[in-house]
C-alpha cells in the first residue's frame, strides 16, 4: 500500500489521507485502501478537494453532539477533519457573507446515508444560524417535515430499512442575516406502486404501519381499523410487517407530533388518517367473476363490510362506489356506454385508485408542508437549496422506476462533471494559470439518448403511448430498436449488434449507464408513462363527502397543463392520474409520466446550475446494513459509478493543491525564519519566501493572482512533513519558553511577595520600635513635668507661706499701730459709731433680703417673708405697700370694662359681704348686665333714643311687688347711665323711668330673699313718680342690681345713696308711710328657701322668708344689728 501513513495526514490524528487530491500515487486501489483505512477508524468523510465522501458507518458516532457543531462552526474547511459540518459551515458562509445562493447535491445509492446527510446538514444549519422566537419556529418547523414526510414517502427496502421512496429537494431561504426564515419543498416522483405491491421482505410506506401500532384504540375504531397489520391486504402481501430498527408506535407520535407543529389542524390531521384507512379497505375488497347477459365477464364485489366501512369513511353511497369500482363509461362518437369490468381489470382499478389517492395525499401533504413553511411577507431571500434523490439503481430486475431514477442520475452525473470542470477551469483562469485539459468521461450522450426531443428513449414512448391502434410494451421495444440500435450506449436483442447475446432477455433493453450497464425489462413501461384513472372513479372521488379525498381530486383546467387532445388519444376510457373534475369535459391528452418527470429534472438542473454546487458522495460500505463492514467491491463500484476517481483526478489535473496565500502563509510561516512569527509585507512574498527558504523547485509550483498552486502531493506532503517536525520544535520552544515564562513569572510573584512581606515585617518592626521609644519619651517627660511641677508647687508654697507670715505680720503691725492709736485717738467715741455702723449693716441685710425673697405679685398670695421682730413694723408697712402696688399692676392689667366690673364686684362685696345671705353665692357669677340681649332688640333700640337710655347697664325680667297687696307681676327692668326703667315686656312701653339721680336709698333684707326696695327723694313738683312712692322688685340678679345702681348713682351725684340691710325698714306709698318687716319663717320643705310670703295690715309690710335651714339661716339678731349700718362704701 502507497499510502505514507501518518506523513500524509494534514491533520494530527488522521488516518490516511483526509483530501482524495493529495493520494500519491493516484488509483483506484489507493483511494479505496484510504477510504477503508479512514472507515475502520471511524473516519466516515474524506475530501476530494471541496467535495466531501461520506461512507455510511451504520452506526452511531459521536461526531454529531453540540461540541462538534461549535468547533466546526465558521472554521476553514481544512482547519478541521473533514465533516458534512463543514461543507454546510462554508455553503452557509457563502451565502451570508458573499450573497451566492447555494445548493448540497446529496447523490449515492439507497441506503448510502443521503436522507440522513441532509438531515445533519438541517441540523447544523439550524444550530449556527440565529435564534428568536419566529426562527426557532421556522427551524422547528423545517425540522419538522423530515418526520412527516419521511412516514408518507419512506418504506422499508432491501437495502434500507428507511429508504426514501421519492425524490426530496428542499430549498431552505434566509434573510440577509442569515436566519431561516422560511422554505419550499419539491418533491419528485413517488413510488406509488408500493401502495398496492412490495417485494418479499418489503414494507409498505411507514405511515400504514404506525397508524396501526400507533393510534389509541378510539382512533382506530373510528377509522374502522383494527391493530392487526395481518388483516389488510397491502400490508399482508410482502410477508414482512415489523422492522426491528422501527418503533412504528413511537414514530406514529412523532409523526403526528411533528404534523402539529408544522400547523396541521386536528381535523386535517385526522382526515389524512382516514384516507390511509380507506386505503387499507379499497385494498381489502375482493372482486369475484359475474358472467354478464351478454356473454361477456363482470364482476361483483365480495366484500360487503369492506365496501360499507369504504364508503363511510369518505362518506359516498355504497351504490354509486360498487357502480364506479366494477364499472367503466366508454364514450363513442358522443354516446356514453356503460361496460362491466372483469375481476381482472376491477382488481387494477382499485389499485390504481389506491396508487391516485396515496400520491395525490402525499402532493398535498407536501404542499400543505409548503404552505405552513414558506416565506410570510416580502422578504429578500437568499437560498440554500438540499437535494437528497435517489441514487443510481441496478436491480436483478429493473423497470420503468428504475429507468427514470437512473435518467434523473445521468443528469445530476452530467451537471457534476460540468460544474466541477467549469469551476476548475474558472479558477485557473481567474488565477492566470495555464489550464490542462484532462480527458473524462462525458455522459451527456446518454443523456441525449434517453432525453432528446423525437428521438430518445423518453420521446420514443411517449410517441407510442399516443399511437392509435394496439398499443404494447412490445411494441414500444420494437419502437426503441428501430431508433436507438446505432447508439453505442444502447444494447437490445432486436439489434444486430446484440442479437446473441444471451444475458439480454427479449422483452428488455440495455442501457450502458455512466455508472454501469442496466437492462430494463419493458414490461409496464407503456402503462405506467400513462399513469392513466379510471374516469369512473376519479368522478367518484370527486363527488364523495369527504373533504380532503374532494380536494384531491380538484376542478381544474386540463388545458393549461396538457397538450394532446382526447380524440387524438381515445377511445381509451381512463383517464391520467393527475386528472381533475370529471365533469369539466377534458378533451385534452395529459402528461405522460416520464415527461412530466423530464419537466421536472430540467426545471431541477436548471435551479441548481443557478446555484452554487457543494456536493456530498455517499457511499455505502456493505449491503448487509452492518457496522464496520468495508465492502470493497460493492464500494469500488459505487466509486466507479459516482466518477469519484475522475473527480480526482480532475481536481488534481493541473495542480493537486491550491490556497489562498494567506492561508498558506498562516499554516506554514513557521518554516522560514523571515516569516516566522510574523510576516509584515504582502503575503504572496512571504509564500515566495518560504518556498525559496525550502529549495522547492518552480516547476512544482504556480503563483496566481490570489492563491499558491502546489503540483505534486508530494511537495504538499515534504511541506506538511516539515511542518509537524518545524510544529515539534515549536512546541517544545513554546513550551520552553511557556516553562521559563512561568517560572519568571512565579519569581516575580514570589521576588514581589517577598518585598511586600519585608516591607511589612520593617514596617510593623519600626512602628513597634517607634511606639517602645514614643512611650519612653512620654514616661521619660512625665517624670521631668511632675519634677518641674514639683518644683514649681515647692517655690509657690514657699511663697504663699510668705505671704500669709507677711499678713499676720501686717496684722500684728496693724493692730499693734491700732492699739497704739486707741487710747488716745479712738476710745471715747468708737461705740456709737460701731453701733450706728451695725444698724446700718442690719437694715441693708434686711432689705436686701426682702428684695432677693418677694412673694409672688398676685394679689391673693398672703405670704410675706419672715424678719426679725427689728423690722416687723417696717415689714408689715412694706407688705402693705407691696400688696397696694401688686394690686395696681393686677388693674392696670385690665381694660375699662373689666375695671367696671370688677368695681361692680367690688362694691357688691363692700356692700353684701357678711350682711346678706344671697350674696355668697353671687359671687362667682360675673355680672352679666344684659340677660336678655336687649342690646339687639329692634324695639329697645327704638325706645332708648327716645329716652336717651342708650348705654344700658342692667336687663333682666323682674317682679314687680303690688305694695297694697303683696302681689307680683313680671316687668322688663333696665338701668341705664340715666334711669332705672320699668317697662311692659309685653308692649315695650315705658311704665315708670325712673332717673337714678331720684334715687335717695335702696333697703334689702339679709335673708335669702331676692327683694329689694327702691326708695325715692321727696319732690314737691307733683309728679308721678312722687305720688306713688317707693318700688318693690324681686329678682335672682338682687345683688348686681343694688351694686350697679349704687355705683350709678354715686357717679351721677357724687353722693352714694344708703344701701340699708336691715329685717325692719320704712318705706313710701303713696305719701303715706309704710314699716316693712321680714321675718323667717319655720322651714317648710316644700318651699324652696328664699321664697316670701308677703302679708299686708294697714300700715305694716310683712315679708315671710323661707329659711336655707337652720345652721345657714342667718339669725335675725346678728343681721339686726348690722341693719342699723348704712352701707357706705367708697369704690375706687
Ligand atoms: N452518518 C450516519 N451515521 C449513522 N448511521 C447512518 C449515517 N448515515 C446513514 N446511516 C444509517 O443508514 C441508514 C440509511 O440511510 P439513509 O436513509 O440516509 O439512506 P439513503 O441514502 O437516504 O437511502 P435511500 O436512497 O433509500 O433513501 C439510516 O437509516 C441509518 O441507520
Ligand atoms: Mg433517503
Amino acid at each position: 500500500m502507497a499510502l505514507h501513513k501518518g506523513t500524509l495526514a494534514i491533520f494530527e490524528n488522521n488516518v490516511g489521507v483526509s483530501d482524495a487530491v493529495l493520494l500519491e500515487p493516484l488509483t483506484e486501489t489507493v483511494f479505496l485502501e484510504n477510504l477503508k483505512e479512514r472507515f475502520k477508524h471511524d473516519q466516515i468523510y474524506t475530501y476530494i478537494g471541496s467535495v466531501v465522501v461520506s461512507v455510511n458507518p451504520y452506526t452511531k458516532l459521536p461526531l454529531y453532539t453540540p461540541a462538534v457543531i461549535s468547533e466546526y462552526r465558521s472554521r476553514n474547511m481544512y482547519e478541521l477533519p473533514p465533516h458534512i459540518y463543514s461543507i454546510a459551515d462554508d455553503a452557509y458562509r457563502s451565502l451570508r457573507d458573499k450573497n451566492l445562493d447555494q445548493c448540497i447535491i446529496i447523490s449515492g445509492e439507497s441506503g448510502s446515508g443521503k436522507t440522513e446527510a441532509s438531515k445533519l446538514i438541517m441540523q447544523y444549519i439550524s444550530e449556527v444560524s440565529g435564534k428568536g422566537q419566529e426562527i426557532d419556529r421556522v427551524k422547528e418547523q423545517l425540522l419538522q417535515s423530515n418526520p412527516v414526510l419521511e412516514a408518507f414517502g419512506n418504506a422499508k427496502t432491501h437495502r434500507n430499512d428507511n429508504s426514501s421512496r421519492f425524490g426530496k429537494y428542499m430549498d431552505i431561504e434566509f434573510d440577509f442575516r442569515g436566519d431561516p426564515v422560511g422554505g419550499v419543498i419539491t418533491n419528485y416522483l413517488l413510488e406509488k406502486s408500493r401502495v398496492a405491491v412490495q417485494m418479499n421482505g418489503e414494507r409498505n410506506f411507514h405511515v400504514f404501519y404506525q397508524l396501526l401500532a400507533g393510534a389509541d384504540i378510539d382512533t382506530l375504531k373510528a377509522l374502522k381499523l383494527s391493530r392487526n397489520h395481518d388483516n389488510y391486504e397491502y400490508l399482508l402481501r410482502s410477508g414482512c410487517s415489523q422492522v426491528d430498527s422501527m418503533n412504528d408506535k413511537e414514530n406514529y407520535r412523532i409523526t403526528t407530533k411533528g404534523m402539529q407543529i408544522i400547523g396541521f389542524q386536528d381535523e386535517e390531521i385526522f382526515s389524512t388518517f382516514e384516507l390511509i384507512a380507506t386505503i387499507l379497505k379499497l385494498g381489502n375488497l375482493e372482486f369475484i367473476h359475474r358472467g354478464n347477459l351478454d356473454g361477456t365477464d363482470g364482476c361483483e364485489i365480495n366484500s360487503k363490510y369492506e365496501m360499507e366501512d369504504v364508503c363511510e369513511l369518505v362518506d359516498y353511497p355504497v351504490d354509486l362506489m360498487t357502480a364506479a369500482l366494477t364499472q367503466k363509461s366508454v364514450e363513442t362518437r358522443g354516446d356514453r356506454v356503460t361496460v362491466a369490468l372483469n375481476t381482472a381489470d376491477a382488481t387494477y382499478a382499485r389499485d390504481a385508485l389506491c396508487k391516485a389517492i396515496y400520491s395525490r395525499l402525499f402532493s398535498w401533504l407536501v404542499s400543505r408542508i409548503n404552505d405552513s413553511i414558506k416565506v410570510k411577507g416580502r422578504v429578500q431571500t437568499k437560498v440554500m437549496g438540499v437535494l437528497d434523490i435517489y441514487g443510481f439503481e441496478v436491480f436483478e430486475r429493473n423497470g420503468f422506476e428504475q429507468f427514470i431514477i437512473n435518467y434523473c442520475n445521468e443528469n445530476l452525473q452530467q451537471l457534476f462533471i460540468e460544474l466541477t470542470l467549469k469551476e476548475e477551469q474558472e479558477e485557473y483562469v481567474k488565477e492566470g494559470i495555464e489550464w490542462i485539459h484532462v480527458e473524462y468521461f462525458n455522459n451527456a450522450v446518454i443523456c441525449d439518448l434517453i432525453e432528446k426531443n423525437n428521438v430518445g428513449i423518453l420521446a420514443m414512448l411517449d410517441e407510442e403511448c399516443l399511437r392509435p391502434g394496439k398499443v404494447t410494451d412490445s411494441t414500444f421495444l420494437n419502437k426503441l430498436n428501430q431508433t436507438c440500435c446505432n447508439h453505442l450506449h444502447f444494447e437490445s436483442r432486436g439489434c444486430r449488434k446484440n442479437q446473441s447475446d444471451r444475458s439480454l432477455p427479449h422483452d428488455a433493453f440495455r442501457l450502458r449507464h455512466y455508472a454501469g450497464n442496466v437492462t430494463y425489462h419493458v414490461t409496464g413501461f407503456v402503462e405506467k408513462n400513462n399513469d392513466l384513472l379510471f374516469r369512473d372513479l376519479s368522478r367518484a372521488m370527486y363527488s364523495c363527502g369527504h373533504p380532503l379525498l374532494k380536494k384531491l381530486f380538484p376542478e381544474a383546467s386540463p388545458e393549461e397543463v396538457r397538450g394532446y387532445t382526447y380524440q387524438q388519444w381515445s377511445p381509451l376510457p381512463m383517464l391520467p392520474d393527475n386528472e381533475g373534475n370529471p365533469e369539466k369535459k377534458n378533451r385534452k391528452r395529459p402528461a405522460t409520466a416520464g415527461s412530466q418527470f423530464k419537466l421536472s429534472v430540467a426545471e431541477l438542473m436548471k435551479n441548481l446550475q443557478s446555484k452554487n454546487p457543494n456536493y456530498i458522495r455517499c457511499i455505502k460500505p456493505n449491503d448487509g446494513k452492518v457496522a464496520g463492514v468495508f465492502d470493497v467491491h460493492l464500494v469500488k463500484h459505487q466509486v466507479r459509478y459516482l466518477g469519484l476517481m475522475e473527480n480526482v483526478r480532475v481536481r488534481r489535473a493541473g495542480y493537486a493543491f491550491r490556497q489562498l496565500y494567506s492561508q498558506f502563509l498562516y499554516r506554514y510561516k513557521m518554516l522560514a525564519p523571515q516569516t516566522w512569527p510574523q510576516w509584515k509585507g504582502e503575503p504572496v512574498d512571504g509564500v515566495k519566501v518560504i518556498l525559496s527558504a525550502l529549495n522547492i523547485s518552480k516547476e512544482e509550483m504556480a503563483f496566481g493572482e490570489t492563491k499558491i498552486f502546489i503540483r505534486n502531493p508530494r511537495t504538499l506532503f515534504d511541506l506538511e512533513e516539515r511542518r509537524r517536525e518545524r510544529m515539534h520544535g515549536l512546541a517544545v520552544d513554546i513550551q520552553k519558553t511557556w516553562k521559563g515564562y512561568r517560572q519568571q513569572k512565579l519569581y516575580k510573584k514570589m521576588k514581589i511577595s517577598q518585598i511586600v512581606i519585608a516591607s511589612r515585617f520593617r514596617c510593623f518592626w519600626a512602628r513597634k520600635c517607634f511606639l517602645k521609644k514614643k512611650k519612653s519619651a512620654l514616661i521619660i517627660e512625665s517624670y521631668a513635668r511632675g519634677m518641674k511641677a514639683r518644683k514649681l508647687l515647692a517655690q509657690l508654697r514657699e511663697e504663699r507661706r510668705i505671704y500669709l507670715a507677711a499678713i499676720v505680720i501686717q496684722k500684728y503691725a496693724r493692730g499693734w499701730r491700732v492699739r497704739k492709736n486707741y487710747r488716745k485717738l479712738f476710745r471715747k467715741n468708737a461705740a456709737p459709731k460701731i453701733i450706728r455702723y451695725l444698724r446700718i449693716a442690719l437694715r441693708k441685710r434686711f432689705l436686701l433680703r426682702l428684695r432677693d425673697n418677694l412673694p409672688s405679685e398676685s394679689p391673693s398670695f398672703k405670704d410675706w417673708p419672715k424678719c426679725s421682730w427689728l423690722y416687723k413694723e417696717a415689714s408689715e408697712e412694706l407688705r402693705q405697700i407691696f400688696h397696694k402696688w401688686r394690686c395696681r399692676n393686677y388693674r392696670q392689667k385690665f381694660n375699662q370694662s373689666e375695671q367696671w366690673s370688677m368695681q361692680e364686684k367690688v362694691a357688691a362685696s363692700d356692700l353684701f359681704k357678711g350682711r346678706k345671705a344671697t350674696y355668697r353665692r353671687s359671687v362667682p357669677h360675673p355680672f352679666k348686665g344684659d340677660y336678655l340681649n336687649l342690646q339687639q332688640n329692634l324695639k329697645w333700640k327704638k325706645l332708648c333714643e327716645q329716652t336717651h337710655d342708650k348705654y344700658m347697664v342692667f336687663a333682666d325680667i323682674v317682679m314687680k311687688i303690688n305694695r297694697a297687696n303683696g302681689k307680683m307681676v313680671q316687668q322688663l327692668f333696665v338701668i341705664s347711665t340715666q334711669a332705672i326703667l320699668i317697662i311692659d315686656h309685653r308692649t315695650m312701653s315705658v311704665k315708670y323711668r325712673i332717673p337714678v339721680s331720684q334715687i335717695r336709698s335702696i333697703s334689702l333684707s339679709p335673708f335669702l330673699d331676692k327683694l329689694v326696695f327702691f326708695h325715692l327723694k321727696k319732690q314737691d313738683n307733683g309728679d308721678i313718680l312722687s305720688k306713688k312712692g317707693d318700688f318693690i322688685f324681686s329678682s335672682d340678679h338682687v345683688i348686681e342690681i343694688v351694686s350697679k345702681a349704687y355705683l350709678l348713682i354715686k357717679n351721677i351725684s357724687e353722693k352714694p345713696p344708703d344701701v340699708i340691710i336691715a329685717t325692719q325698714f320704712c318705706a313710701e306709698f303713696k305719701g303715706s308711710n309704710l314699716e316693712v318687716t321680714f321675718k323667717q319663717t319655720p322651714i317648710t320643705p316644700e318651699l324652696s328657701p328664699g321664697a316670701v310670703r308677703i302679708q299686708r295690715k294697714g300700715s305694716h309690710f310683712e315679708v315671710l322668708v323661707q329659711p336655707r335651714s337652720a345652721q345657714t339661716s342667718i339669725s335675725t339678731d346678728t343681721l339686726n344689728g348690722d341693719s342699723k349700718q348704712h352701707a357706705q362704701v367708697a369704690v375706687n
